[in-house]
C-alpha cells in the first residue's frame, strides 16, 4: 500500500472539471489555467535563460533552486528540457522547498492531468510519481532522489521556505544559479514573500545567479534589489500583464 508521506498537512485542493488544482487554503491557482506550461516555460526557464545554461560546456552542474514545489510542474518542464538538451556532461540538481505537499493520490491525479494535456511530459511524470511516496525520508521530512542514471538529483524538502532556506545557510551548501520563486500571489501567502526569505536567497546565490517570479508585485521587486539582486519588469503572458526577472549582483 502507498501512504501519504508525512504526518503534516497536504494541500487543501478543488480539482476544477478541467482537471486542475486550485488551492482552498490559499484561494489561487497552482498555476495559470490558461497554458500553465507554457508560463512555466515563459516565467521560470526563458527568464532564467535555463536552456543556455543546460549547453553551456563550462558547467557540469545546473543548480536551481524553487520556493513552492506545488505539483512539480516547473520541476517537470525543467527536467523535460533538460532530457532533451543538456550537453551529455551536464547534471541538474534541483532543490525545492513545499510546506504543504500533495499527497500521493493527489499528485496521481494532477499527473493524469499533465500527462493528457502535454503528453511530452509522460516520462518525467512517472517517474517523479514513483519515487515521491516510496524514496520520501520521514525522519529528515524530505526527498532526495536521483533520477535517469544519476543525471537528474530531486532534493524536495518540506517545511516553510524562509525557515528551510535559513537552515540550509547553516549547512555546507552550493550556490544556487538560478531561482524560480513560485508561492502564490504575495496578496494572498505574504510568507512567501518575506525579506528574511529575500536574504536568504540572496546569500545562497552567486554573482550571476539568475532569478524570476511570475508576480510583478512592487514589494517583492523593492525586496529583492534590497539584498543585491537587479530587477527588470519584463512583459507576462497571457492575462499576467507583467513579471519580475533578474540576477544577483552583488552582496551589499
Ligand atoms: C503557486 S503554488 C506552486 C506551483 C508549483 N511550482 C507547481 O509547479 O505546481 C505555491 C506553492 O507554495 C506552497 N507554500 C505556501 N506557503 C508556503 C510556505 N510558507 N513555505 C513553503 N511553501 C509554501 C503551497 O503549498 C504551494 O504548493
Amino acid at each position: 500500500m502507498r501512504l501519504n508521506m508525512i504526518d503534516t498537512i497536504h494541500a487543501n485542493i478543488r480539482w476544477l472539471t478541467s482537471g486542475e488544482p486550485f488551492s482552498e487554503q490559499f484561494h489561487d491557482f497552482y498555476f495559470s489555467t490558461d497554458g500553465g506550461l507554457q508560463e512555466t516555460e515563459y516565467v521560470f526557464l526563458q527568464q532564467n535563460n535555463i536552456l543556455q545554461r543546460f549547453s553551456d560546456q563550462q558547467q557540469s552542474v545546473v543548480r536551481i533552486g524553487e520556493t513552492g514545489f506545488g505539483t512539480g510542474l516547473n520541476f517537470l518542464v525543467t527536467a523535460e528540457q533538460f532530457l532533451k538538451s543538456a550537453h551529455p556532461q551536464c547534471t541538474l540538481e534541483y532543490t525545492s522547498i513545499e510546506k504543504y505537499p500533495l499527497s500521493y493520490q493527489q499528485l496521481q491525479q494532477v499527473m493524469l492531468t499533465f500527462k493528457k494535456n502535454w503528453p511530452q511530459l509522460t516520462q518525467v511524470c512517472d517517474e517523479l510519481l514513483m519515487v515521491y511516496s516510496h524514496a520520501f525520508n520521514k525522519k529528515e521530512q524530505k526527498l532526495d532522489v536521483t533520477l535517469f542514471d544519476g543525471r537528474i538529483r530531486l532534493i524536495l524538502l518540506i517545511g516553510d521556505a524562509t525557515q528551510t532556506l535559513q537552515t540550509l545557510l547553516k549547512m555546507p551548501y552550493q550556490a544556487v544559479d538560478a531561482w524560480y520563486l513560485d508561492g502564490f500571489s504575495p496578496a494572498k501567502n505574504p510568507d512567501m514573500w518575506q525579506d528574511e526569505l529575500f536574504n536568504a536567497l540572496a546569500k545562497l546565490s552567486h554573482k550571476g545567479t539568475s532569478i524570476s517570479t511570475f508576480t510583478s508585485a512592487g514589494r517583492v521587486r523593492r525586496g529583492l534589489i534590497a539584498v543585491g539582486f537587479t530587477i527588470i519588469k519584463v512583459p507576462g503572458l497571457g492575462k499576467k500583464r507583467e513579471i519580475l526577472s533578474g540576477y544577483f549582483n552583488t552582496s551589499l
